[in-house]
């Protein structure tokens, strides 16, 4: 199926966080997640990148309510303990009892409420074992794209996104959506997050020249798509001297 990538704007992002509509999709996302069952594909991309020791500093961008987050935590935590976990985004969604949830797993997690651009472009910002992505990158354009991975490439080693894949039956998927109860806000931003999503090795091909960087880009599961990016072991070396 030839689908051109097309981005425009999504609902939930324009309505207030409290909105009732807004609030009532983001717990559809939850399920939208467990349908394309990401949290166990990027749990899967985290033990193949770190298969002797789990990284301890991590961080989501556009991590929404955090509840991905805590998934991919429940699924990981049995290796990873004393893991220090950023939850960033634009909007303050990251209610007080994720955080304790995150904490009974002996997470410590930090929501952040900033623009993912002003943030990844901090002087002197940590730089993490591991920055995550998970139905965000989606949303930017090309030189957007451009912009944002070559911020990130500065604050980690290893870069991990999980996207809607642009594909036939992840548009069916999406239009099926009223099924499994989702609202409107949901249905629309579904559609719309197909036709703007990722296929083949598009996003490798927006990432910065001039680096010592293994890139992975694959479909995964039925209805998503992934990036991976690893630094070699020499510029390994020099992140950890880096680090804060
Ligand atoms: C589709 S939601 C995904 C949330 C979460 N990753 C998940 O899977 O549940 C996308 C999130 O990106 C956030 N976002 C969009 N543009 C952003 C920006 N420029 N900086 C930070 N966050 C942004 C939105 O507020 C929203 O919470």
């Amino acid at each position: 199926m030839n689908m051109p990538r097309r981005v425009e704007p999504e609902w939930l992002d324009e309505l207030p966080p409290q909105d009732a509509r807004a609030m009532r999709s983001r717990r559809d996302l939850q399920r939208i997640n467990a349908l394309m069952a990401n949290a166990a594909i990027v749990a899967r991309e985290l033990e193949r990148g770190f298969p002797d020791e789990s990284p301890r500093a991590i961080a989501e961008i556009g991590a929404g309510d955090g509840t991905f987050m805590l998934r991919l935590a429940e699924r990981t935590a049995a290796r990873a303990k004393d893991v220090h976990v950023v939850l960033l985004d634009r909007q303050d969604l990251v209610a007080s009892e994720t955080i304790g949830k995150f904490a009974s797993l002996g997470w410590q997690a930090q929501a952040v409420t900033a623009d993912v651009f002003e943030w990844l472009a901090q002087p002197g910002g940590q730089v993490f074992e591991v920055i995550i992505a998970n139905l965000f990158l989606h949303h930017f354009d090309v030189a957007e794209l451009r912009a944002l991975l070559a911020l990130a490439t500065g604050r980690t080693r290893t870069f991990i996104a999980c996207e809607p894949r642009r594909s036939g039956l992840a548009l069916l998927g999406s239009r099926l959506l009223g099924i499994a109860g989702c609202n409107d806000v949901s249905r629309h931003d579904a559609v719309v997050s197909v036709h703007a999503g990722f296929s083949g090795r598009e996003l490798s091909a927006l990432w910065p020249a001039g680096r010592t960087w293994a890139l992975e880009e694959h479909a995964r599961g039925m209805f998503s798509h992934c990036l991976v990016g690893s630094r070699t072991n020499v510029d390994n070396a020099a992140s950890r001297d880096r680090r804060t």
